[in-house]
């Protein structure tokens, strides 16, 4: 994925834009919060840079599990328990999605205090990362209060049953060395983050797994979702390859189809798994989608795979959405995408359907096909290798549905642990 400049600065930038989209205080809480674990890292003088750009990238995403409008309800509320089913996901799509694995156990404590550690069994270094995320955490939300963060360090006396002597001490040396407040209000801390992550040297496809936990999370929320990110990529890649593709389009199909649906993160639940139809008000915002996945991946990836994602609705005949455009419009990359989408739907289960048989799928492509809206010959060559391209599929997917039901048992263990200790 080398050619497709996936740097670390702009999966991050892709990722929590996606999490911006959750709600709207939550903008750019992710990178203040990152950046004051940063600070304090740096002044414990004890992280490797390698650690530091982990725990960055890290603390930037510690909401990753919360999207949940409740949740973040009770999140910004400063007293607060019922925190915990936002850090039990995130910390599990860490474990089972990330290239970062490692530290997902500190996402599950990030909201943990200091006297519930002496009854859980923790690595040293897990704990203080954690605690450094919490009260990163909280300080940043005094200061979106409108509390400067001098005020919010005085009060912090009255809080070492939540964040230890350790953690405040170092909050209270950055505080006073680096102006942080100042650095994040004029915005100059962004630069800074970027600057520690440029040379960021992760292996291979390390970038692409960042997009794979995104693209997955948001399909998990819905039980009915569960696979159609994968098997959408799944199919737009079998089918590239049987239209003859090069390696730059495949990885180009690739990346825009596990983006396609980026969008979703902000369609409430209640519509994602509504049993019926939709109504028409329901429709336009199911429809929104599109429109925020354009908004995500603007300027943040290559051009071509910004395009793929957005125009996966879009119709030859122009009665696709959002832009109406018409089979001139559309790539060869486009439509194998826009195909694939409309087959991962149809061959899956919905709230709303059962899963199609091989003859109603195909009897509906060729529908879309003979009335001009999907592309003929991509049409045929799926229909030509169905069996093929299916069973390559259920493969691809069987390995998303096992990490789905881990993450699912996983999450009620953890929970009853917690709720016993808390
Ligand atoms: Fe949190
Ligand atoms: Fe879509
Ligand atoms: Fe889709």
């Amino acid at each position: 994925m080398k050619r497709l400049n996936l740097t670390v600065g702009r999966v991050m930038s892709v990722m929590l834009r996606a999490l911006d989209q959750i709600d709207v205080r939550l903008v750019d809480h992710g990178h203040r919060v990152a950046y004051i674990v940063y600070k304090m890292m740096q002044a414990s003088g004890t992280y490797s840079l390698r650690e530091m750009q982990e725990i960055v990238i890290v603390s930037s995403l510690h909401d990753i599990g919360a999207y949940k409008t409740e949740e973040i309800d009770n999140m910004l509320r400063f007293e607060s328990d019922d925190v915990f089913d936002h850090s039990i996901y995130g910390s599990l799509f860490f474990k089972y999605m990330s290239p970062l694995s490692k530290w997902s156990e500190v996402i599950l404590y990030h909201h943990f205090n200091e006297i519930h550690y002496e009854k859980v069994n923790v690595e040293r270094r897990i704990k203080d990362i954690a605690v450094m995320i919490h009260l990163a955490d909280r300080m940043d939300i005094l200061m979106q209060g409108r509390q400067s963060l001098r005020e919010a360090e005085a009060d912090l006396d009255h809080q070492k049953y939540r964040f230890g002597e350790k953690a405040i001490s170092l909050f209270r040396q950055v505080n006073k060395e680096a102006d942080i407040e100042n650095s994040i209000k004029d915005g100059s801390y962004l630069g800074e983050l970027k600057g520690m992550l440029k040379d960021a040297d992760f292996e291979g496809d390390t970038m692409l797994d960042f997009i794979r936990m995104i693209a997955y999370s948001i399909d998990f929320r819905s039980e009915t979702t569960v696979t159609h990110v994968v098997s959408t990529v799944s199919i737009s890649l079998e089918l590239g390859r049987f239209l003859g593709l090069q390696e730059e389009d495949l990885e180009k199909i690739e990346l825009g189809a596990y983006l396609h649906d980026i969008g979703k993160i902000a369609t409430p639940l209640g519509i994602l798994e509504k049993p019926g139809s939709l109504t028409n008000e329901e429709m336009r915002t199911m429809r929104e989608h599109i429109e925020i996945t354009g908004d995500i991946l603007k300027g943040r990836v290559q051009d071509e795979v910004y395009q793929i994602a957005y125009r996966h609705h879009e119709k030859l005949d122009g009665r696709g959405y959002p832009l109406k455009l018409t089979g001139d419009q559309l790539t060869l990359n486009d439509r194998i995408v826009a195909v694939s989408d409309m087959m991962s739907a149809l061959a899956g289960k919905r709230s709303y359907k059962e899963s199609f048989s091989k003859e109603v799928v195909i009897d509906i492509l060729k529908r879309q096909m003979d009335s001009g809206k999907l592309d003929r010959r991509v049409i045929e060559t799926a229909i030509a290798n169905y069996d093929i391209i299916m069973e390559c599929c259920r493969m691809n997917t069987l390995r998303i549905t096992e990490i789905y039901h881990k993450i699912k048992s996983e999450f009620r263990s953890i929970r009853t642990g917690m709720m016993e200790l808390v």
